[in-house]
């Protein structure tokens, strides 16, 4: 069946964020950053599926949102930080448009402010960032994402958690 999703777009995005975290020399470092950045790119993709949103920009930016924290092991200010490396990766992969680039960089911009309410885009990541931390550890929902969690379980039906 043909959705008409570009597949090879996401594919490349996830064949670049590979190639950046073998070269992150601290094993665990590296292992986290696939778990979770490819965890919330999945989770970004359910959540765009289910909003009608945009599947392949949701998923690029769930793939490189903390590129950041993973590639130098800082997570000071590393919303802004990976939005700038995001904008240069995909400059440089020559696969997205300019506007859909921006739309991507600023999902990432803003995905550290979990309190505020951004455009669709934008609530895609956070959420789905809320989401894979809830999935990898359900026995614990850190206080900054508890409202987030909440809703999230009441739009996709979970009843336990
Ligand atoms: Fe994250």
């Amino acid at each position: 069946m043909d959705t008409g999703i570009r597949t090879d777009r996401i594919e490349a995005v996830r064949e670049i964020v590979s190639g950046l975290l073998e070269q992150v020399p601290n094993a665990s470092l590296r292992a986290s950053g696939y778990v979770h950045m490819f965890g919330v790119a999945e989770a970004c993709v359910l959540l765009a599926m289910r909003r009608g949103e945009d599947i392949e920009l949701a998923a690029a930016a769930g793939y490189l949102h903390d590129i950041a924290t993973y590639t130098t092991g800082n997570a000071v200010d590393h919303a802004h930080r990976g939005a700038e490396m995001a904008k240069q990766i995909l400059q440089e992969a020559g696969i997205f448009s300019t506007e859909e680039i921006g739309k991507i960089c600023q999902a990432i911009f803003f995905h550290s402010d979990k309190k505020m309410e951004n455009g669709p885009l934008e609530e895609i990541l956070k959420d789905a960032d809320v989401l894979q931390h809830c999935l990898f550890d359900p026995g614990y929902v850190a206080k900054k994402e508890k409202d987030r969690f909440k809703k999230l379980k009441k739009e996709l039906g979970i009843k336990k958690g």
